[in-house]
């Protein structure tokens, strides 16, 4: 059997998953059934990594959605549109897709599932989330029979990277961030990845699969790292921390449908597996009953690892059309369930102000007598029980007073830090994190 892929992209994942369609030895034998047929690319001019067939580099992309010879289309375009446009486009036309396009199945995946589920085709998407881990086809499948309670990620590997070099070198935010886009790590506009959009998308992609039902990307509560200081690594460092842009989806009651979703820097204690993932690895903890947990850690990004993952699905898609002639056919429309999409109700999501977590928050104070003491009235006031409160030292003639809550709601917490920014001798309150 030959299957005819279309790749739209030609960038440093579309390369890297030519490079594999290319040279199929000693690699899965179901790839020697691949065609590349052809790469769209924006410019034909540009000097390309990979040596590409006679007449496969086109920049009409909307041709290769259309073209008969393509069985698969693979979107590594990335972004909104025209990748919607042309994965729809694709789906009416009868092709399976292959996309590492959070963004894409984050915000409109109701409307593309919902078509491909109507031409009885698959979108596969193990590319979309932690890079070269798999994670999409491991909750889908391996995982699927346990009861999830809680995925909690690293799944933004610049933030990953700038947070582990705050760490190691003491450097402040904004030059680990210059550093990291000047070595090509983080993007030349780093707002998805550093204000926490990134690891949104791949969150609420993550909780429909381990949760069974749609999820609103707008339903996801985010906070990035901008906010993250070189004195709060050191602070929650002293404490036994470590800080890490964790994205969370739980289900606080499991006796319950509705979810928890929330992507914020958050403190670590050093002993967590997680907190060992550094640089630009990904990792995500799965927690289900009855299974216990489940670490996958891997590389998170790059060329030859997401193209791993692109390529994987591609395999998976011909193995389909082998063994189902239906869906080649398209005679009847019915996917295997184990890897199409058929949940269609949208996942209860609860407010930020009911999570119940710990907190850390730091307070610039005059150093008086009664200071902390009062603190810890206004937090009792609201229910806030105090784990531990330092006063770490002096700067710019204010006391540094780090305090850490132990499990409290936030709507509670919230409150009692109103009423605490409205003392005369709070001067400041720069950061306020959770704490796993
Ligand atoms: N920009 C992403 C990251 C990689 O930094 O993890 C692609 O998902």
């Amino acid at each position: 059997m030959a299957i005819g892929i279309g790749l739209l992209g030609l960038g440093t994942v579309g390369t890297g998953t030519a490079e594999i369609l290319l040279t199929p030895q000693g690699r899965h034998p179901l790839l020697g059934e691949v065609i590349l047929k052809k790469a769209g690319v924006r410019s034909l001019d540009k000097p390309r990594k990979v040596d590409l067939p006679e007449g496969c580099l086109t920049t009409d992309l909307k041709a290769i959605v259309a073209d008969p010879e393509v069985d698969i289309v693979v979107e590594l375009l990335g972004g909104i549109e025209p990748c919607r446009t042309l994965i729809l486009e694709a789906i009416a036309n009868g092709k399976h897709i292959v996309t590492a396009n959070k963004a894409v199945i984050a915000k409109h995946g109701e409307e593309i599932f919902k078509a491909a589920n109507q031409a009885g085709v698959y979108v596969l998407l193990e590319a979309a989330v932690g890079g070269g881990i798999p994670i999409i086809k491991p909750l889908k499948q391996s995982l699927g029979v346990n009861r999830i309670s809680r995925v909690i990620g690293i799944i933004n590997g610049t933030t990953n990277y700038i947070l582990t070099q705050m760490a190691q070198h003491g450097a402040d935010f904004a030059d680990v961030l210059k550093e990291a886009q000047d070595l090509g790590y983080a993007e030349a506009d780093p707002t998805a990845d550093v204000d926490g959009g990134d690891a949104a998308d791949k969150i609420a992609i993550l909780a429909s699969l381990a949760f069974g039902g749609r999820i609103r990307r707008e339903d996801v509560y985010c906070e990035g790292i901008r906010t993250v200081s070189a004195a709060d690594i050191s602070f929650a460092a002293k404490l036994g921390f470590v800080i890490k842009l964790l994205a969370i989806a739980e289900r606080p009651d499991i006796e319950e449908e509705a979810l928890q979703l929330r992507v914020h820097p958050t403190l670590v204690p050093e002993e967590h597996p997680l907190a060992s993932v550094n640089g630009v690895f990904n990792a995500i903890l799965v927690e289900g009953s009855p299974l216990g947990e489940v670490m996958l850690y891997g590389p998170g990004a790059g060329a030859g690892a997401t193209a791993s993952a692109v390529v994987s699905d591609i395999v998976h898609v011909v193995g389909l059309l082998h063994s189902d002639t239906t869906v080649r056919n398209q005679s009847e429309k019915t996917l295997n369930p184990l890897l199409g999409c058929s949940h269609e109700h949208y996942s209860p999501i609860l407010s930020i102000d009911t999570l119940k977590t710990r907190f850390y928050a730091r307070f610039l104070s005059q150093d008086l007598p009664g200071v902390i003491g009062d603190l810890g009235t206004r937090f009792g006031n609201h229910q806030v029980s105090l784990e531990s409160v330092v006063q770490i030292g002096l700067q710019d003639d204010c006391a540094e007073i780090v305090v850490v809550t132990h499990d409290v709601y936030e709507a509670n917490f919230r409150e009692a830090l109103n009423e605490i920014k409205g003392l005369e001798a709070i001067k400041d309150v720069p950061s306020i994190l959770r704490v796993l």
